[in-house]
């Protein structure tokens, strides 16, 4: 059976980004594959949370994964951090990864823009912690939202060159995957641009928004003073609604709104108060169980190790013969 990894960051709430670009992915993919989905703690470490945050937001992502529908029973579900030998191969991985190729990884360039005053190693070797998520367990199916596609080129480098440089085929090549034939990417509320944590107020749409909350901001989303011409291509700003209209919605709606552009009968208050509705209706079960599963500690804690130990089988299996390769022997 092919084995699929991915990861989230821990950096706050989920949002609707993480949502149709990865875990709708996860739940599906738990039925036929073996699973790894594991919160990457050791990542959200690039912007220096507190301790209390740290665990918080690792706990908030445990909740939000069981909620979305992603079963223990099904997937191995990990925090990074409960598996060491992640840190390991990172760094044999960080011994044959280069500066050059580093410094071009759109990621990077987008985090020295970001944050000037912290362009940390680790921002930096971003892309080989990465690497090192998904082979530890040989994955070779990883889904991930469509800016994720620059780290897996980067993955499949960094196996590739392990492999060429002690003449074994240990890791398999990773590659994006999504159900759909394309790598998704959910538009943000404020008109330009991808849902994203770090991307301003009012841009995302979480899980675990409530309804009014979740009117409020679609209410607010960016609009222009509508179409001008029958059967005009959509600026950027409306366009992005359109897109997240096509995940939540009904195929009909979606066609009824996009006749009512392209004939200029468009109403944006009624576009979005369908939008906002319809948003509200596809997180109602994962917003219900979030509530259920937050005051379960003993069900979290129990995920939690029981996916650290069977992370940690695979893991050290795969370590143990990278040790063997790279020629750390036992006398
Ligand atoms: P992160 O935490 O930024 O996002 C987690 C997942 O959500 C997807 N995503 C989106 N998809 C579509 N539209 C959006 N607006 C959107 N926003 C986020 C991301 O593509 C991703 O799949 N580096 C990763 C975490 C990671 C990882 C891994 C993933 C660490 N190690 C190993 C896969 C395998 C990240 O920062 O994702």
């Amino acid at each position: 059976m092919e084995t699929v990894v991915s990861g989230i960051r821990s950096t706050g709430n989920l949002h609707l980004g993480n949502y149709y670009g990865a875990i709708q992915n996860f739940v599906k993919m738990q039925k036929e594959y073996n699973c790894y989905f594991f919160i990457a703690d050791l990542h959200s470490l690039t912007t220096h949370p507190t301790p209390a945050d740290l665990h918080g937001n690792v706990k908030q992502v445990l909740i939000e994964y069981l909620a979305a529908g992603i079963d223990p029973e099904k997937a191995t579900i990990y925090i990074q951090s409960d598996v060491p030998e992640v840190a390991e191969l990172y760094l044999y991985l960080n011994m044959n990864a280069y500066l050059g190729e580093l410094e071009r990884s759109t990621s990077f360039k987008d985090k020295i823009r970001s944050q000037p005053d912290n362009v940390n190693a680790g921002l930096l070797t971003y892309p080989v912690l990465m690497a090192a998520d998904i082979i530890i367990h040989k994955a070779v199916k990883v889904p991930v939202g469509k800016d994720q596609e620059q780290h897996l080129e980067m993955a499949r480098t960094f196996a590739n060159r392990f492999n060429r440089l002690y003449n074994r085929e240990c890791f398999p090549e990773p590659y994006a995957f999504n159900f759909s034939s394309s790598l998704v990417k959910i538009p943000g509320l404020d008109g330009k641009g991808k849902m994203g944590k770090s991307e301003g107020e009012g841009n995302a749409v979480y899980l675990s928004d409530s309804p009014d909350v979740i009117r409020k901001k679609v209410m607010k989303a960016v609009t222009d003073g509508g179409p001008q011409t029958e059967n005009q291509e959509k600026p950027e700003e409306i366009q992005n609604l359109f897109d997240i209209m096509k995940v939540v919605s009904t195929p009909d709606t979606l066609e009824h709104f996009d006749n009512l552009y392209n004939s200029m009968n468009i109403r944006y208050g009624d576009f979005k108060k369908q939008l906002a509705e319809d948003i509200v209706l596809a997180t109602a079960p994962i917003r219900e169980r979030i509530k259920d599963i937050s005051t379960d500690a003993s069900y979290l804690r129990q995920v939690a190790r029981h996916g650290a130990i069977k992370a940690r089988e695979s893991a050290s299996r795969t370590i143990k013969e990278v040790r063997e390769i790279i020629g750390f022997r036992s006398f």
